[in-house]
Parts: structure tokens; sequence; C-alpha cells
């Protein structure tokens, strides 16, 4: 039934141990953040540097949400290396720049996952100026918007310590995953990673150990 990339989301089937520790996840973010506010949640996942599991671990989370029943949609925040519409197999060129721009409605942008419940909002490309439309009123305008369609909004994004962008994505999110790889992520890295998303005022929600 799915195009997902088995790379990227290796264990689709709801009664796997993997699928297990991201309903573990999934629960502890809950308690977490106590009875959600009125409107859907905005969930986002960072990490320090590049290529240490962050669009693994949103891919998995969002499947797992959606299997819960939750209405989820995934937004390819990362517009300096996407790859969110990869791990779902689906087309790229149109996404989250477009409907910033307004180039597209919101509605044409986002694509069904091949899942039920869950939807992707793809980067749409690797656009000139990310910091700024990232930090746009636009952007905050289209999150409001999904969280009035979605119970779950989550949000992709680069490297923390690489580039800007990631505090501004915390800005309007709710809460953050920070994803640790093992083997990989320095201590002070993620030291740093973590009092940079703070002090854009994100709510840190938990360290996830990749690997
Ligand atoms: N737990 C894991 N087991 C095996 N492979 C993994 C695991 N997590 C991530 N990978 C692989 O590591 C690579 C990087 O993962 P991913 O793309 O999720 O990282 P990222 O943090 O999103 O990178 P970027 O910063 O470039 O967006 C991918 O090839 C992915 O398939
Ligand atoms: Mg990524």
């Amino acid at each position: 039934m799915s195009r997902l990339s088995k790379s990227l989301i290796a264990e689709l089937d709801p009664a796997s141990p993997v699928a297990e520790s991201f309903r573990v996840l999934r629960t502890a973010i809950r308690h977490k953040k106590g009875k959600a506010a009125a409107g859907g949640l905005v969930l986002m996942v960072a990490s320090s540097k590049p290529q240490e599991g962050k669009t693994a671990m949103l891919s998995n989370l969002a499947v797992t949400y959606a299997q819960d029943g939750k209405k989820v949609v995934a937004i390819d925040g990362n517009l300096r290396q996407p790859s969110l519409h990869e791990a779902f197999g689906i087309r790229g060129d149109k996404g989250l720049v477009q409907a910033i721009k307004s180039s597209v409605s919101l509605k044409d942008a986002v694509s069904p996952s091949g899942y039920p419940h869950l939807d992707v909002l793809p980067a749409g490309g690797q656009p000139s100026n990310p910091s700024e439309l990232l930090g746009s009123a636009a952007m905050a305008g289209l999150l409001d918007e999904l969280k009035r369609t979605y119970d779950v909004v989550l949000l992709d994004s680069p490297a923390t310590l690489d580039y800007t962008d990631a505090g501004l994505l915390a800005e309007i999110s709710d809460g953050v995953m920070l994803v640790v790889k093992r083997g990989r992520t320095k201590r002070e890295w993620a030291q740093k990673a973590k009092e940079r998303l703070e002090q854009a005022g994100a709510g840190m929600l938990g360290i996830v150990l990749n690997k």
C-alpha cells in the first residue's frame, strides 16, 4: 500500500517493536505537553548538525500518529536540503515555498502521503532566501491554517547549528524534539543546539537518541 522509502521508514507494521517505540515517544510527548489547547499541535524535529536522523524520525512519528487516527500533516521545513518528499515517494516540486509565496494555494501544495490520515507538505524546492521565507508572516499564517485542519503538524528542519532557520521554526512551534545520533553527535553540539532553540522560545519536549 505504501510508497514510502523503506530506508527511512523501516517498520510499518503497527505490531512491530519499532512502531511501539514511536508510540512510546508519542505518549511521552503528550504527557510532557499536557492537554493540547484548541487547534492542532505543532511539533518540530531538530538536530544540531546534518544527517542525524531528523527526517527519518519525523516520518516515523507522522506514521505513528496517523495510525492512531490523528489527522497529521508533515511539513518539510528543511529548505536547505529538502528530503521529506523522497521519504514518502512523492513529488517535491510544489509545496511550502510556493504556498508561502502564494503562487499555489495551501490546498494544492499539500499532497496525500499514501497513508490514511497523513498528508505531506513538501519543501517545493531550494529557494535562495530560506530564512526570509520561514520567518515570514505568511509562514506563520500557513501554520495557523494547518492547525485548524490537522490534529498534529510536524515540522522538519535543517541543522540548528548551521542555519538560523531552526530558531525561526522553533518560534512558531509548540514543542521541539532534539534528535541526537549515537556515535555522531558531540555532547557540546547538542548542548549548544538546545540553548539556541530555547533562546528562540522553544518548549523542549526532549531528546531522542537515534541508533
Ligand atoms: N535509525 C536509523 N537507522 C538506520 N539508518 C538511519 C537511521 N536514522 C537515519 N538513518 C539514515 O541516515 C541518513 C540521514 O538520516 P536523515 O535524512 O533522517 O537525517 P537528517 O537529520 O534529516 O539529515 P539532513 O540534516 O540532511 O536533513 C539517511 O540515509 C537515513 O536513512
Ligand atoms: Mg532531513
